[in-house]
């Protein structure tokens, strides 16, 4: 779908959308064209039980004294709550609305609202990103087109003022959800296409934005000394990888600002899960909802849709994405329950049950990434634990840390982008819960409770003093309905939440 700017006018061909608030009370177009109707959008309004609530539309189809195919009413809600979240929320009820209804264009008419904290133009840019987002779709293994649900529009235009600011905005933007995109494509690929060496293979194709991108086989990872990771692959016929990928997009550590002297300095940094099938390995999960395990490795699709968001749009900021890529099988050559390997850390862990195997592999890839990059941060992405889900449902991103102004900062990226985390304690008492009568630590522990904790707990042992911030996602990931900005499936949670926090918090202004 085409997305253009332009400045304020009636003219329009195929859908005229514009905006009510709340109470049905109109927006200075929506008045226009009630009166160049002969008051249909007053008769329709009072004829539904649509009220302009926030994410709700109202279709008038062919209105009379009109060459519109439809006239299109989208809630906008309160003014005051009128922020870029519920933009994006309208933005995505219209393309819900339009996408696949038969129309091929359609014009936005944006206007600046009393009591609004944003500009007609924001508001566009708002909404332009909310339509992009729930437009994704994934056809890669469609032979036939499916004739009823085959999208039909094609062209989205928003009139406001300030176009030219706004498309200026939205090409940022566009560049973003081209991440965001990369990551939902990755997530939805099934795992007999998409395994460690594909899956590092796409992430290779970020060398065309300039990204520096390395890729470690089992060979080297076996000399650096990553037996926890390795541990995890040993049961699959297809061999683990490690990508390290480097956007430098504010120079060269020695070089201008960035001298790379104190940690303050290091680039921000992002490890992300990537098993990209986990049948649970000799520890098997049972059959019924396995298929949901080939989105574990949304943790690593997330860093690669980042680092491409960060490159795509030249971000000023030294940032680096490792991903940890296995396949946890139950193979003849597999890890056995009570196992112990040795992490790259030099610390051992007894393995008691091979279905905890993100963090195993997140141990030597956060290892790796705070001795090799000493990066002023490192946020990791998992989908870490089946219990995270029994606490936070699928609304927030579980949020640990030993670092209060990374949550801070973490918290206030995720009001901002709709994608919500919830901070989740640590302590001691929850690490005992991990040492192990043989060697440094077990990667379950005994008791039931805490489950998401205890994972987290593991985690913080192999990231030194770093401030750190683990995000467990495995709620977020994948969504079984519709959301307002994604159609059901993948949703890339952390692209827009992670792009945030380095716009607000690392980038050289
Ligand atoms: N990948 C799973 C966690 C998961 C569950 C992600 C549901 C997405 C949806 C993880 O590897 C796992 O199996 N965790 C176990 C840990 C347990 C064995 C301590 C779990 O959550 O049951
Ligand atoms: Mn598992
Ligand atoms: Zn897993």
């Amino acid at each position: 779908m085409k997305i253009a700017f332009s400045d304020p006018g009636m003219t329009a061909a195929g859908a005229l959308v514009v905006g009510v608030l709340e109470g049905n009370k109109l927006t200075a177009s929506a008045k226009a064209v009630d009166r160049k109707t002969r008051g249909a959008v007053k008769r329709a309004l009072k004829a539904s039980r649509f009220k302009g609530q926030a994410g709700r539309t109202l279709t008038l189809v062919a209105p009379a004294g009109t060459r519109l195919e439809r006239l299109l009413l989208v809630g906008l809600g309160k003014p005051s709550g009128l922020d870029d979240n519920a933009l994006q929320k309208a933005g995505g009820a219209v393309y819900a609305a339009l996408g696949t209804s038969g129309t091929r264009a359609a014009t936005v008419l944006v206007d600046d609202v009393d009591g609004a904290a944003l500009s007609a133009d924001a508001m566009a840019v708002g909404m332009a990103e909310g339509a992009k987002l729930r437009s994704y779709r994934f056809d890669r293994y469609r032979t036939k087109p499916d004739k009823d649900d085959k999208p039909t529009l094609t062209a989205l235009t928003l009139r406001c003022k300030g176009a030219a600011k706004a498309r200026a905005a939205f090409k940022v933007r566009e560049s973003v959800l081209d991440g965001v995109f990369l990551t939902r494509d990755l997530v939805t690929e099934p795992p007999n296409v998409l395994y460690p060496e594909t899956l590092a293979k796409r992430a290779q194709e970020l060398t065309k934005l300039d990204v520096k991108v390395e890729v470690l086989g089992e060979a080297q990872m076996k000399k650096l000394g990553m037996g926890s990771l390795l541990g995890v692959g040993q049961g699959s016929e297809r061999e683990s990888k490690l990508v390290v990928m480097q956007w430098q997009g504010a120079g060269k550590p020695g070089q201008g600002k960035d001298k790379g002297k104190d940690k303050d300095e290091g680039p921000c940094c992002f490890v992300g899960k990537g098993v990209t099938f986990d049948t649970g390995g000799i520890s098997l999960k049972q059959a019924a909802g396995m298929e949901d395990m080939k989105y574990d490795m949304g943790g690593s699709g997330v860093v690669i849709g980042l680092i491409k968001a960060l490159a795509g749009r030249k971000a000023k900021v030294n940032a680096v994405g490792v991903v940890g890529l296995v396949e946890n099988m139950p193979g003849s050559n597999a890890q056995r329950p009570s196992d112990v390997v040795t992490s790259m850390s030099g610390q051992t862990i007894e393995v008691l049950n091979t279905d905890a195997e993100g963090r195993l592999v997140l141990a030597d890839a956060l290892h790796y990434a705070n001795d090799r990059f000493k990066p002023r941060f490192i946020v990791d992405l998992a989908t870490l634990t089946g219990a995270i889900i029994i606490s936070l449902g699928d609304q927030y991103a579980g949020l640990f840390s030993n670092d209060d102004k990374l949550s801070e900062q973490l918290t206030a990226a995720g009001k901002k982008t709709g994608e919500t985390v919830w901070r989740m304690p640590l302590g001691e008492a929850y690490d005992k819960q991990i040492n192990s009568d043989i060697a440094d630590m077990k990667n379950v522990s005994d008791g039931r409770g805490a489950g998401s904790i205890t994972a987290a707990q593991f985690l913080q042992r192999f990231v030194g003093k770093t401030p750190w911030a683990h995000l467990d996602i495995a709620g977020v990931t994948w969504a079984k309905k519709d959301l307002p900005t994604a159609p059901k499936g993948a949703t890339a949670f952390g692209v827009r939440l992670l792009d945030r926090l380095v716009a607000d918090n690392c980038e050289e202004k």
